[in-house]
Order: C-alpha cells, then sequence, then structure tokens
C-alpha cells in the first residue's frame, strides 16, 4: 500500500516536471527576457481565452482546439500554441502571457493578452456572432492593468512610465473588419456605404489614432500585423465566388489596399514620434513567399471537421493525424504549424519584405532614446 503511494507520487512529480519542460523553458540558469514585458492586442490569432465566458459564437474553448497545447482546451484557435505563445518563447519568457479575463497567478507586469476572437478595428465588427472586445475595449482593458501596475510601484507614475516604454506591444487586428464586418452584407452596411478604398482608409485612420492612444499609455515598441490574404482561406474560396482562380481577389485585392495603407501608417508615426518604433509584418507577403525546402504542405483543406459555415470546427468532431502537414486548423486559423511559420519569419525576417523596416528580433534589442 505504502510503495503504491509512492509510486503515485513519483509518477505524479514526474508528469509536472515533464509539463514544466513542455512550457516554454523554464529553468531558472535560462537568460532573462529581452523585453521585461509583452502586451497583446489583436483577434482570434492571438486570442487565448478572451472570449471564453463571451455569448459569442466566436470562441475555441472546446475540442478539438487545444488537443496538442499542454495545458488542453484554453481558448486558442489552433491545435496548439498560437502567434503570441511562440514570439513569447522567443522572447524567453518563463510563462505564456495570461489572457485580460483570467490573469489569476501570474505576475501581469510581465504583460498581458487582451485579444478577443472576432473583434476588430471598427466597435461593430463580429457583433453578428455575439459579443466580442473590441480594439477600444482592450485598449480601456489596459488602462485597467496598468492601474494595477502603478499601484504595485506605490503609485510613482514616473516609475510606471519608465517601466511600460521597456515592453513589447503588438498589435494583430483588421482581418475581422472584412471577414466580419465588409463582407457580411445582410449584417453590415459598410460594403454599400464605402468604396474597398474609402474602407481600407477608414480603418487606417482609427487604427492610427488607437496606435496614438498606445503611446500615450507608455508604448515605445510596436509590432503591427497586416492582414493575412483572407480570400485565400477554405471559409472565403467555399463562401464567395472564385470566378476560377485559386482565391477570392477581390477580397485579397481590397485587404492589400489596407496593407498598403498600414505600410504608410508605420511611416507616418515612426516621423512624428521620434522615441518610438513602430514595424509592420506583412502577413500577405509572408504567406504568399514561401520558402522552397518546405515540402508539402496541405493548404486547401482544413485539419480539423469543419461546420456548415466553414469557419469553426465541429465540436468533438474528427481531426488530421500529421497536423504539421497542414496550414489550417480550422476554416480560417492556422494549424500550430502554420503559426510557428508565422512567428519564426516575424522574429526574424527570412525575406526582405516579411517585416518593415524591420523584425521584432530588431525591435525588442534597439536602444530608443525614451
Ligand atoms: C533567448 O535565449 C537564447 C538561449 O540562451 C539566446 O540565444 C537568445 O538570444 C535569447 N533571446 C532573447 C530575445 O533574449
Ligand atoms: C519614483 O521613481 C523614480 C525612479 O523611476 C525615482 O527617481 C523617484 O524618486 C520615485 N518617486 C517617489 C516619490 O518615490
Ligand atoms: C521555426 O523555427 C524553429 C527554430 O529556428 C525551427 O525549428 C522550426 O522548424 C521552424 N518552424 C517552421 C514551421 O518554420
Ligand atoms: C519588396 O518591396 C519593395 C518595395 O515595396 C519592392 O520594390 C520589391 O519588389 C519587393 N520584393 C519582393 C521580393 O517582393
Amino acid at each position: 500500500m505504502k510503495s503504491h503511494i509512492w509510486y503515485l507520487i513519483v509518477v505524479y512529480v514526474l508528469v509536472l516536471s515533464l509539463e514544466g519542460k513542455s512550457m516554454v523553458s523554464g529553468e531558472p540558469q535560462v537568460p532573462c527576457a529581452q523585453v521585461p514585458c509583452y502586451f497583446t492586442f489583436g483577434d482570434s490569432l492571438s486570442d487565448n481565452g478572451n472570449n471564453n465566458n463571451l455569448a459569442t459564437r466566436a470562441k475555441a474553448n472546446y475540442r478539438p482546439y487545444g488537443i496538442d497545447f499542454p495545458g488542453g482546451t484554453t481558448g486558442r484557435f489552433s491545435n496548439g500554441r498560437n502567434l503570441v505563445d511562440f514570439i513569447a518563447e522567443k522572447l524567453n519568457f518563463s510563462n505564456y502571457i495570461p489572457p485580460f479575463m483570467n490573469t489569476r497567478g501570474f505576475n501581469i507586469a510581465q504583460g498581458v493578452n487582451y485579444a478577443s476572437g472576432g473583434a476588430g478595428i471598427r466597435f461593430q465588427t463580429g457583433r453578428a456572432l455575439g459579443q466580442v472586445i473590441s480594439m477600444g475595449e482592450q485598449l480601456r482593458n489596459h488602462n485597467i492593468i496598468i492601474r494595477q501596475i502603478r499601484r504595485s510601484m506605490r503609485n510613482n507614475n514616473s516609475a510606471t512610465m519608465a517601466y511600460l516604454k521597456q515592453c513589447l506591444y503588438m498589435v494583430e487586428i483588421g482581418s475581422n473588419d472584412y471577414l466580419n464586418n465588409y463582407y457580411v452584407p445582410s449584417f453590415y452596411s459598410t460594403s454599400r456605404r464605402f468604396s474597398t478604398q474609402e474602407y481600407a482608409t477608414r480603418l487606417i485612420n482609427q487604427l492610427s489614432l488607437q496606435l496614438e492612444d498606445l503611446i500615450a499609455k507608455g508604448a515605445r515598441k510596436v509590432a503591427t500585423f497586416g492582414v493575412g490574404l483572407l480570400g485565400c482561406t477554405l471559409y472565403a474560396r467555399a463562401t464567395f465566388e472564385t470566378n476560377g482562380s485559386p482565391c477570392v481577389n477581390d477580397i485579397n485585392d481590397a485587404i492589400q489596399l489596407f496593407n498598403i495603407g498600414l505600410k504608410s501608417l508605420i511611416d507616418k508615426l515612426n516621423s512624428r514620434y521620434k522615441n518610438a518604433k513602430f514595424i509592420m509584418i506583412d502577413v500577405a507577403q509572408i504567406s504568399t513567399v514561401q520558402p522552397p525546402n518546405q515540402g508539402q504542405i496541405i493548404s486547401d483543406a482544413p485539419c480539423c471537421e469543419v461546420q456548415y459555415d466553414n469557419v469553426q470546427c465541429v465540436p468533438f468532431g474528427r481531426v488530421c493525424d500529421n497536423r504539421d502537414g497542414y496550414l489550417f486548423y480550422d476554416g480560417v486559423h492556422p494549424t500550430e504549424f502554420g503559426f510557428e511559420g508565422l512567428a519564426n519569419r516575424s522574429f526574424i525576417a527570412q525575406f526582405p519584405n516579411d517585416t518593415y523596416p524591420c523584425d521584432i528580433q530588431q525591435l525588442v534589442q534597439l536602444k530608443l532614446p525614451y
């Protein structure tokens, strides 16, 4: 009986230490992260559980989401780690960044993830699916965290600002302003009111104000993500006319107007704020230029069995066995493998146009005149 208990304890400890190992390198001798904190704003490519308790269809808190994640199903829209997780690993954080909706047990001074699946730059975006936390609301949630950090620094405002200036801020938003707004004419009037150029300009102007708000809240190193070629997702190809092309070109053309606008916004902000640095990860470019030696990756079929709307996985539905051989896990979201490829090229650009004007590794190493 006694030895039986010991056996159980040994197994338990072993399992615990294995779990520890499979998280970001947690050994004490690991060098410190180059940035002490990492805050994320965004949508389902970054959400790690913020939507779990919202009344929305945009949530991934059920199987088969998370089947390859050490903590199981968490609300991440993939089989395993997502974009933010991989970047946290590359920054040498000893744990993944907690979702704003559940920071219990985490040191919020290391960063918080505000991203919400379905959310966009515009307040109304994604609301056809139910509740979402728009970019404006995510910025307000950041105020709550800043107040808590300031309190932990004995309400010393200059010390708090000096600390917040050292963090990496990531903004990955805009996809839903297309797929869950402009291209849902039954619910939104934007496509009748604005040409694709007018719409892109409006989105960029609103994002510009949001990024300046972030500067006012202490951000100095900001990595923004362009919108990927959503016209090539399985959802878009199953829902819209492709006219014989592999992708829905109208959607991709509209998105490229946003990406062109984002690039000029980066230039504008970098010349206006000399003590800050903005970069853009060109997700569309990254998905267009594939490395030559990548092998056979299936990019025209989802890994999981998808629902009638060709977006998310069927709860408890079938999944493919070789998940590292697929780009998409469901109808729109990448597999862990797909996220890793994007994170790799965001962190260290593989081709000159992957990032602009520099990559995340160069951004975090930058010495800025705070
Ligand atoms: C993370 O740790 C590795 C291994 O020690 C080191 O080579 C790398 O420069 C570190 N990266 C950052 C961003 O600090
Ligand atoms: C606030 O922190 C700064 C360091 O960032 C320090 O120089 C200053 O004395 C602090 N102020 C108070 C009132 O503690
Ligand atoms: C990402 O980079 C890591 C380390 O450099 C490498 O082992 C991995 O295969 C890369 N993953 C993808 C999907 O490119
Ligand atoms: C990279 O961007 C520059 C400037 O926009 C452009 O002239 C060049 O053709 C691009 N290169 C590739 C490989 O796409």
